[in-house]
């Protein structure tokens, strides 16, 4: 990215942060400060009503992905703890949490504050890079999970695929895969691109999608990780040859569907096969 741009990004996240501070302190001041949410400062990592897509989270992973309270859980891109918050309600010791996340602040609000209250629920930081959340740090296409093959029996990312790279989103998967057991079961969302969803998407704004690259398509050029869309066909290739089997696709709100559970489209897999893909 030109260096012009790379200043004007910085500026744009400096005066978001300085805003969402003064919006911060406003809360503080008129006493209406969500008790359980992190600061409006960290809160980069999602729009919309933090504890009410907490709770539709929980719902879709115990409805769609088979979630049960006895599993040992990986959250990919953990971000500021909304899905964690409401599964300390449901993942019960000695069940575990695991989340991981490339965005510091974020990863020390989670220990904090949900850590502290229940120890089965861990967070690392990982110096992995993402122009949007974490510019600098190792590459996400080399990254290696920092756990055991066979560790979990459950693991997801909810819009986190949405701000990968192809290369980035075939790592992922492939280690997504590595450290579930076999037949442990992968819940993520995707913006999937087919037939229908190309001819729904909308000519202007933010699900556009303009910048076709590849199997991809982007929102914005110059910044690739803002949003991401992936042809539903690369995606297939991709688990298969992560020994991840699709069990269940639902297709989400964001190309009109209204009666859909969530915004983005969810796919449900299982991993297939004993040993761990290399
Ligand atoms: C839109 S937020 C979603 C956060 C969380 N999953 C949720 O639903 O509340 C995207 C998250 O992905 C994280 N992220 C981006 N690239 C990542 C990577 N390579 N590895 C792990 N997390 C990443 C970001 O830091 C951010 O917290």
């Amino acid at each position: 990215m030109p260096l012009t741009k790379q200043i004007r990004r910085r500026v744009e996240r400096a005066v978001r942060y300085l805003k969402a501070g003064r919006i911060d302190l406003q809360l503080w001041i008129t006493g209406k400060t969500n008790p359980h949410a992190p600061p409006m400062r960290l809160q980069v990592t999602g729009v919309g009503d933090f504890d009410k897509i907490g709770d539709e989270f929980l719902r879709l992973l115990i409805a769609i992905g088979g979630l049960r309270p006895t599993d040992r859980v990986l959250d990919i891109g953990s971000g500021i703890g909304r899905i964690a918050l409401p599964l300390t309600g449901y993942v019960r010791t000695p069940a575990t949490y695991d989340g991981f996340d490339v965005m510091k602040g974020a990863v020390r609000w989670c220990k904090t504050n949900i850590s502290n209250r229940h120890p089965n629920f861990r967070f690392q930081h990982v110096d992995v890079s993402n122009s949007e959340y974490n510019p600098r740090g190792m590459p996400a296409s080399r990254f290696r999970f920092p756990f055991d093959d066979a560790a979990f029996d459950f693991a997801f990312a909810v819009s986190v695929f949405t701000h990968l790279m192809p290369d980035e989103t075939r790592q992922y998967l492939r280690e997504s895969s590595r450290v579930l057991i076999a037949d442990g079961r992968l819940f993520v969302t995707f913006f999937l691109l087919n037939e229908t969803s190309i001819a729904a998407l909308p000519k202007h704004g933010t699900f556009s999608f303009p910048v076709v690259q590849g199997p991809i398509r982007l929102q914005d050029a110059d910044h690739p990780a803002i949003g991401v869309a992936y042809n539903q066909d690369f995606v297939e290739e991709l688990m298969r040859d992560s020994s991840l089997v699709i069990e269940r696709i639902e297709y989400g709100q964001w190309t009109g569907r209204r009666a859909a559970p969530t915004f983005q489209d969810v796919v449900l897999c299982r991993r297939v096969g004993s040993a761990a893909p290399a």
